[in-house]
C-alpha cells in the first residue's frame, strides 16, 4: 500500500490495484487508470495531458477525476455551486496535495481550487493495509467572505477503462422483496438510481456494480457503495466515445446546501474497489466491513441469536405474555430477546402512540423490570424497539407539538402508515428523541435497541432552517448523532437498523448501527433470493434472519429448510414458541446449538456463492474459515428430470489439506484440491429439500 506523487501525476496503490490521476496542461484532475497494476515508471512516462480540439467539447469526453458543471460540459457532474455574484458555473483546479499517514491508513488529498471565488474542493482518498478498498469522500471549503450554496455535491466520480458497454447491477426491489438483482447493459445515455424517500431505500441501493465478461470467479467488477442513509443518487453514463462513468453521492434532487464563510461540507465516503469476479467483490467488501466500518465495539464479535417478539405477538405485547417467550427463547438457547413494537403509550395497533416513548401501564403494570429482570436470569440481554424520528397525529407528543413534524402549513400532511415523520433538524427535537431513548436506556438494563423507521417523508417544511433543502442533509446526521451518542453513553448498546425491513441497509447505517433487519419477508425461498442481493456487499455477519411461522401451511418448506435459510446469515428466531411442540421446540434446540458451533465461519468466513435459483434451480452457498467450511443446500420448488443430484465444486478450500464431512451417510475424506477442482454430486431428493455440510479441516 502507498501513495506516490512525480509531477502532478498520483499513484494509489493497493494490494493489487492501482488508481491513477494527473494533472493536465489547463489544471484539471484527469484520471489515467483504475485496474491491474503496471510498473509506476509506465505511468510517469507514457503521460500525455489532455489537449483540447476543435470540434466535440473534448472536456466533455475527457476523463475527469471530479468533474463540476461549467463551460462545455454536459454529462453527470460532480459538483454545482451559486456563487455569490449569480455565477453559477465552477471552475476546479489543481492547487496543492497533501499525503498524510494516521496508523495503518494513507490519507492523499488533492486540493481543488475555484480561485475566484476562494472556494477549496478537496478530493480525499484513504487506503488501508490489506485491502483493495479506497475510502474515498470530499470536502469543500469556503474561504471567501460570501456565502455560497452548494446545489450538487457527490462523493466522486468513476471512469472505467475499456470502451465496451459494461453491465450495471442493482436492484429492482420493494417492501418485503428488497435487493432483487437487476442487470442491465449501459450502451448510451444515462442510466440513474436514486432515492427521494429520505431513507436510503428498499427500491434501488446506493451502490454501482459495473462489469465486464463478469461471473462470480472471473470477469472485470468495479464497485462502489455510498456510505450515506438519505436520499441519494448514482448516475452511469456512457458517451458516444464509449467511455462510462459513474457519479454517486447525496441526491441533488431538492438538495442544497448554505455554505457560510469559514465552514467546511464533507460528503458520505463512497468504499470504491476493483475485482475478477463478483465473489472477491463480495469478499474484499465482507472483510473490509468486519475490519474498518462497522462500529468498533462489536465489530469483531459474532452477533448473538436472539429472538424478536414481533410475529408472534404484534401488538399484543403484555409483561406476562413476553415472560412465557423469554423462558422458551432460554430454553431454545437464544442469547437476547427483543420485545418489538407495542410496549409504549397508547399504542394497540399502528394508529396511535409513536413518539409517546413511556411505558404502557395497562400492558406492563410495574414497568419494564419484572420482564427483564426474568430476561437477564435466563442468561439472556435485553432488547427494545423504538421508531424514534416518527410520530402519529393521535399521541401525546403530537397533541402537544404538532409543529414537530415536518409539513407546510397550507398542505395537508400525507399518512403513511397512520405517521409522520418528525423534525429532526431542530434541535428540540433532535434533544427530546436522545433524552426519551437515553431515559429508557439509563432507568432500565437494556443493551439492544432495534431502531425502526416505518414512512417515506413528504411535505418537508422546515421553517427552522435558513436553507430547508438542507433537511435531508441533516435529518441523516442527526440520526447518526443520536445513535452516536447513545453509544457513547451507553458502552454496550448494541443497535439493529430497521426501516420496514431492508430499507435503510447503506454503509452510512454500518457505520453507526451494529447490523441490519434484512426484510420482513421471512419466507425462506423469498429470502433466499433478498440474501443473494444483500451478499452482494454488504457483510454475511450483519445480516439478520429470522426463524418464523411465516406461510406455515400455505407455502410447504420444513423447519430444517428455514433454518438452513437463516443460518447462511445471523440466526435470529421469530415464531410464536408458545405454539410450538415439545418436537419443534427441540429442532429448534438442535439447530440453534449447531449455528453457535459454526457462527465464527459464517460471520467472518470467506463467502462464496456456488449455485442459484436462476441458472441452477438450487441454491448453494459456502463459508470457509481456517478450520472448517460449511455447506448450505437448498432445492427449489421446481422439478426437474434428473434433477436428484446436484453437482458442486466447492471454493476457498486449502487445496493440500483433507476435509472431513458426512457424506451420503458416511464419513468421507476429500482433499479440498479434490473438492474443489472435481467436485462432489449431493443427493437432494425431492423439491425443497436442503442439507448443511459441515467439512472439518484435517
Ligand atoms: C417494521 C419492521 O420491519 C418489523 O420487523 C416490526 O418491527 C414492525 N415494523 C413493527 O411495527
Amino acid at each position: 500500500m502507498k501513495i506516490l506523487e512525480n509531477g502532478g501525476v498520483f499513484i494509489l496503490e493497493t494490494e493489487n490495484t492501482h488508481y491513477i490521476m494527473a494533472v493536465d496542461s489547463e489544471g484539471v484532475l484527469n484520471h489515467l487508470h483504475w485496474g491491474g497494476k503496471c510498473p509506476e515508471e509506465d505511468y510517469f512516462s507514457t503521460y500525455k495531458p489532455w489537449e483540447r480540439n476543435s470540434n466535440h467539447s473534448a472536456r466533455d469526453l475527457s476523463k475527469t477525476e471530479f468533474i463540476p458543471y461549467g463551460g462545455t460540459v454536459y454529462r453527470p457532474v460532480c459538483f454545482m455551486a451559486t456563487y455569490p455574484d449569480g455565477c453559477r458555473e465552477a471552475v476546479l483546479t489543481y492547487k496543492d496535495f497533501n499525503i498524510s499517514e494516521d496508523g495503518d491508513n494513507f490519507l492523499l488529498e488533492i486540493i481543488l481550487e475555484d480561485k475566484p471565488y476562494n472556494l477549496d474542493v478537496t478530493l480525499c482518498y484513504k487506503l488501508r493495509e490489506n485491502t483493495d478498498i479506497i475510502e474515498r469522500f470530499v470536502k469543500v471549503n469556503n474561504n471567501s467572505y460570501s456565502l455560497v450554496v452548494l446545489n450538487k455535491i457527490s462523493s466522486g466520480e468513476f471512469n472505467l477503462p475499456s470502451l465496451r458497454p459494461y453491465t450495471s447491477t442493482n436492484f429492482n426491489g420493494a417492501w418485503a422483496a428488497e435487493f432483487r438483482m437487476e442487470s442491465t447493459v449501459i450502451k448510451n445515455g444515462v442510466l440513474s438510481y436514486d432515492s427521494r424517500k429520505g431513507g436510503s431505500n428498499h427500491t434501488v441501493n446506493p451502490v454501482f456494480i459495473l462489469s465486464q465478461n463478469a461471473d462470480e470467479k472471473q470477469g472485470d467488477v468495479f464497485f462502489g457503495a455510498l456510505a450515506w442513509t438519505g436520499n441519494f443518487k448514482t448516475e452511469i453514463s456512457r458517451d458516444f466515445a464509449g467511455r462510462t462513468r459513474a457519479v454517486i453521492g447525496i441526491n441533488d434532487f431538492d438538495f442544497s446546501y448554505n455554505l457560510h464563510p469559514g465552514e467546511e461540507f464533507i460528503t458520505p465516503s463512497v468504499f470504491c474497489g476493483y475485482a475478477k469476479g463478483f465473489s472477491s467483490m463480495s469478499n474484499q467488501m465482507n472483510s473490509f466491513a468486519t475490519e474498518y466500518i462497522l462500529p468498533e465495539r462489536y465489530r469483531k464479535e459474532p452477533l448473538p441469536v436472539l429472538y424478536n417478539s414481533w410475529e408472534a405477538t404484534w401488538f399484543n405485547v403484555s409483561s406476562e405474555g413476553q415472560q412465557k417467550l423469554a423462558e422458551l427463547a432460554a430454553d431454545i438457547g437464544c442469547e437476547l430477546f427483543v420485545m418489538d413494537d407495542g410496549w409504549f403509550g397508547q399504542r394497540k395497533d399502528d394508529h396511535a402512540g409513536l413518539g409517546d416513548w413511556y411505558v404502557n401501564k395497562k400492558k406492563f403494570p410495574e414497568g419494564l423490570k419484572p420482564l427483564i429482570d426474568k430476561v437477564k436470569a435466563l442468561g439472556m440481554r435485553f432488547g427494545l424497539w423504538f421508531e424514534p424520528e416518527m410520530v402519529n397525529p393521535d399521541s401525546d407528543l403530537f397533541r402537544a407539538h404538532p409543529e414537530w413534524a415536518y409539513h407546510y402549513k397550507t398542505r395537508k400532511a400525507s399518512l403513511l402508515r397512520n405517521q409522520l415523520v418528525l423534525n429532526l433538524t431542530r434541535e428540540d427535537v433532535k434533544e427530546y428523541v436522545f433524552k426519551v431513548m437515553d431515559d429508557m436506556l439509563s432507568e432500565y438494563d437494556i443493551s439492544y435497541i432495534k431502531w425502526d423507521m416505518n414512512r417515506a417523508y413528504s411535505e418537508t417544511g422546515a421553517e427552522n432552517l435558513e436553507n430547508p433543502q438542507e433537511l435531508w442533509y441533516r435529518h441523516v446526521k442527526a440520526v447518526y448523532e443520536i445513535a452516536d451518542r447513545l453509544k457513547k453513553k451507553h458502552a454496550d448498546l448494541q443497535i439493529e437498523c430497521c426501516a420496514s425491513g431492508g430499507g435503510r441497509v447503506d454503509f452510512g447505517s454500518l457505520s453507526h448501527f451494529d447490523m441490519v433487519w434484512t426484510s420482513d419477508n421471512t419466507d425462506p425461498l423469498d429470502r433466499l433470493e433478498i440474501q443473494h442481493g444483500f451478499s452482494l456487499l454488504y457483510p454475511i455477519k450483519c445480516m439478520r434472519a429470522w426463524v418464523t411461522d411465516t406461510n406455515r401451511g400455505s407455502r410447504p418448506n420444513d423447519w430444517d429448510f428455514r433454518f438452513n435459510v437463516t443460518m447462511q446469515g445471523s440466526l435470529s428466531i421469530g415464531g410464536n414458541l408458545l405454539k410450538y411442540s415439545e418436537e419443534e421446540l427441540e429442532i429448534h434446540r438442535k439447530y440453534i446449538a449447531m449455528y453457535k458451533e459454526i457462527r465464527n465461519t459464517v460471520q467472518f468466513g470467506s463467502f462464496y456463492r456456488l449455485a442459484n435459483f436462476k441458472e441452477d434451480s438450487i441454491y448453494a452457498t459456502e463459508y470457509v474459515d481456517e478450520n472448517q467450511s460449511v455447506l448450505f443446500l437448498c432445492r427449489g420448488a421446481n422439478t426437474f428430470f434428473n434433477s436428484k443430484f446436484y453437482h458442486i465444486n466447492l471454493d476457498g478450500l486449502d487445496k493440500d489439506s483433507q476435509y472431513k464431512f458426512e457424506y451420503e451417510g458416511k464419513e468421507a475424506v476429500f482433499s479440498g484440491a479434490y473438492l474443489m477442482n472435481v467436485g462432489l454430486d449431493f443427493d437432494m431428493g425431492g423439491t425443497l429439500q436442503s442439507k448443511i455440510i459441515v467439512l472439518k479441516k484435517a
